[in-house]
């Protein structure tokens, strides 16, 4: 059984996101037309980082077990186009919130929208929770290590290093102090220029206590601590 796991970190991270926005989407100032753009970018935000994951997963980690289990696969990629339909209409209803032009239009349409984005949440819970217990313990199985480190590898090798960077600036906060250590431990052995980078974000996003914790645990890190 190998333990590469290339489920769990990452949809932690998608998790800090989604909840971030959860809580924006709330207690929004209906009457302040800033927060209603911020709120409508930050949205977008969402669907682009998700659906960016979504085809890492379809086009890079699905492939790899669908002979063996074709209908696991096929399930978790029916989901996958059932969010994009939910955001398309969840678009949709932010176009509506952009264009209301009295105050109880906006208030109106925030609802639409809240309750919208919160059927959208729950959605991608649900999902990422049958992802890990399925699909993650089928690529255990099916898969070596060396075989899913390379995958992993592709996966960032593909992404731009900006953009990799505000991936990571969502997910090193939601990781255990456990999981940080255990992957700033493997970084050592990464290219030096891609250590630094993700010690450079670290060092940024995380609350100085736990990035002095993290310090403490990692002998490898380059940085100083806070
Ligand atoms: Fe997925």
């Amino acid at each position: 059984m190998s333990s590469v796991d290339l489920f769990t970190g990452i949809h932690k991270g998608v998790r800090g996101m989604l909840f971030e926005t959860a809580l924006t989407v709330q207690n929004l100032d209906v009457e302040n037309p800033a927060a209603i753009a911020s709120l409508i970018d930050d949205i977008h935000t969402v669907f682009s980082f998700l659906q960016e994951h979504g085809e890492h997963e379809d086009d890079r980690i699905f492939p790899t077990v669908a002979g063996e289990e074709p209908q696991l696969a096929a399930a978790l990629d029916a989901e996958h186009k059932s969010h994009m339909a939910l955001a398309a209409r969840l678009e949709d209803e932010l176009q509506f919130l952009a264009e209301a032009a009295t105050p109880v239009q906006r208030a109106d349409a925030l609802a639409v929208v809240r309750r919208s984005y919160h059927d959208f949440v729950a959605g991608q819970l649900l999902h990422m929770n049958h992802e890990e217990r399925e699909m993650l313990p089928a690529t255990q199985r099916l898969i070596s290590n060396g075989n899913l480190a390379e995958i992993r590898r592709g996966i960032v090798g593909s992404i731009p290093p900006d953009r990799y960077i505000q991936w990571l600036g969502w997910m090193l906060p939601a990781l255990t102090p456990q999981e940080l250590t255990e992957m700033f431990d493997g970084l050592a052995t990464a290219p030096p220029q891609f250590g630094q980078m993700v010690e450079a974000v670290a060092a940024d996003v995380l609350p100085a206590e736990r990035w002095n914790e993290l310090h403490a645990m990692t002998e490898s890190i380059v940085m100083e601590a806070a």
